[in-house]
């Protein structure tokens, strides 16, 4: 089958077409790959620069995000059937055998659930890793109807999707972002307020929020800089390991795609309740491209892969 491979650390990702189809054991489901997307761990595996955090199984297969559907099932009873529409997210403790392929065998239990009618493959396939993440990081700071959050990297594909749900509990979002297309990006999405993190983004959010604001949900820069502009009750959850021991407001989140959150997304986006903005499209033997242009793009890459 086709699958984009790293061979090795330093190595750039490449299209093979010679890797063997995985097969399902007892509790798995085959599902052939249809749509996925690009996320920051994917372009930090890419790279390279998770080695020593988790394991290389070399030939690694990238890609975490994922939605086909059920071509084979295990032995023994199944969640899902054959035909089935699934989307997910691949959740293993290695880098490897992902779904930048073909077909991908995974557990029926977790990181999987049912595409709703109303969704399609394409837009199941960029949701998963990303809505996930925007509600685990939304729960964690739980904002109340009238407080004012403040999204840090809300151009990327979580916060395209977290400045929606801050937005839906009634919170007012202050969002980071360039001026320009990035701006009008999110204030299209529901921010109210918009600082440039290129400038001084501080004084910026301390302009529209002088007593400080109730939570940070930090997807990119300073962790230090963002914990000081919270008002005492407040709270900062972080996707990038800021947490309780540099800052006894923060909470470092692991995003966990457990079926009851997948199913949430997919149904508010199925509804229209949340826009899953892609913003690019790629064919599979175009990710290397698409992980150069991750860098500077707005919300969401979407990969095409059959
Ligand atoms: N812990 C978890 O479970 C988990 C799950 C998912 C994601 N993550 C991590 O969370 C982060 C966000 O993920 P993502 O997929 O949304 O990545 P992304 O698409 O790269 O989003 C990050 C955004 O932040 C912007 N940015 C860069 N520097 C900034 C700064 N100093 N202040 C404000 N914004 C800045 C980036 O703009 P430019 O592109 O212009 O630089 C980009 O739009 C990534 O680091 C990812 O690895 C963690």
């Amino acid at each position: 089958m086709r699958a984009i491979t790293l061979h090795d650390l330093g190595a750039p990702p490449a299209l093979a077409d010679d890797q063997p189809q995985p097969g399902p054991r007892p509790g798995e489901v085959l599902v052939r790959v249809r749509a996925s997307s690009v996320n920051g761990i994917d372009r930090k595996a890419a790279a390279g620069m998770l080695k020593g955090r988790m394991e290389y199984r070399f030939p690694v297969v990238l890609g975490k995000d994922f939605a086909g559907t059920v071509e084979a099932v295990g032995d023994g009873p199944t969640r899902f059937g054959l035909g089935d529409p699934v989307f997910g997210v691949v959740m293993r403790p290695y880098l490897g055998d992902g779904a930048w392929a073909d077909f991908l065998a995974v557990g029926d239990q977790h990181g999987i659930a049912w595409v709703p009618d109303g969704l399609d493959l394409p837009t199941a396939g960029a949701l998963g890793l990303a809505g996930t993440t925007a509600v685990d990081a939304l729960n964690a700071v739980a904002p109340r109807p009238g407080d004012t959050v403040l999204i840090a990297g809300a151009t990327g594909g979580v916060g395209a999707l977290a400045i929606q749900y801050a937005a839906a509990a009634g919170a007012r979002v202050i969002a980071t972002a360039r001026p320009g297309s990035a701006t009008d990006f999110v204030r299209q999405l529901g921010a109210t307020e918009v600082v440039d993190y290129t400038g001084d983004l501080s004084g910026q959010v301390r302009a529209v929020a002088p007593d400080g604001v109730r939570a940070v949900v930090h997807l990119a820069g300073d962790g230090a800089q963002l914990a000081a502009l919270l008002t005492p009750d407040g709270r900062l959850a972080s996707t990038i390991g800021f947490g309780p021991d540099q800052h006894p407001a923060a909470t470092s989140i692991m995003a966990s795609p457990e079926p009851a959150t997948l199913d949430r997304i997919a149904d508010d986006a199925a509804a229209g309740r949340l826009r899953v903005p892609i913003t690019g499209r790629y064919d599979l033997a175009d990710v290397p491209r698409a992980l150069t242009d991750f860098s500077g793009a707005l919300g969401k890459l979407g990969i095409t892969v059959s």
